[in-house]
């Protein structure tokens, strides 16, 4: 498990990243923020277009500015909203650099925005019966990340 410094860490910057939020549709901001196995944090915020259907969700955005870094392994992801869920597409993407043990926190701010209801759960377990790189044979050995990472 992540340390409580880490994990307050990751709220803070999922906190901050929702209020860059660019929502003028749907007027429901969504912050997030990953954790990498290099401790470092990167965080996203959704982003709409007039388009609707082009919008980014808050967790693809933070995921794909790690990967920029080469921030491949996921230790813990966060996102913070109202009534915080990631949808099933972003399970399906953060489930791609995920291990058996990457953590998830979902991060409630609609009782109180200073007092979030935080609840701890685990990427895996959020996404049953996922498309799995290795199972589709689309992989044919685990990514560099997840070698000796038992299953
Ligand atoms: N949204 C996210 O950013 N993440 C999710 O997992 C759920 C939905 C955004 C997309 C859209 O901008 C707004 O929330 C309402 O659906």
């Amino acid at each position: 498990m992540i340390s409580r410094r880490q994990v307050q860490r990751l709220v803070a910057a999922a906190l901050a990243a929702r209020r860059n939020a660019y929502c003028p549709y749907s007027r429901y901001p969504v912050g997030a923020a990953v954790l990498t196995s290099s401790g470092r944090i990167f965080a996203g915020c959704n982003v709409e277009n007039a388009s609707y259907g082009l919008t980014l969700c808050a967790e693809r955005v933070a995921m794909a500015s790690a990967i920029v870094r080469r921030q491949t392994e996921l230790k813990a992801a966060c996102i913070v909203g109202q009534g915080a869920r990631p949808c099933g597409a972003c399970r399906q993407f953060l489930f791609e650099f995920s291990t058996p043990k990457t953590e998830l926190y979902l991060v409630d701010v609609s009782q109180n925005e200073t007092r979030p209801k935080i609840t701890r759960g685990l990427v895996r377990k959020m996404l049953p019966w996922p498309f799995d790189p290795l199972a589709s044979g689309l992989l044919s050995r685990p990514p560099k990340y997840l070698q000796g990472v038992s299953k």
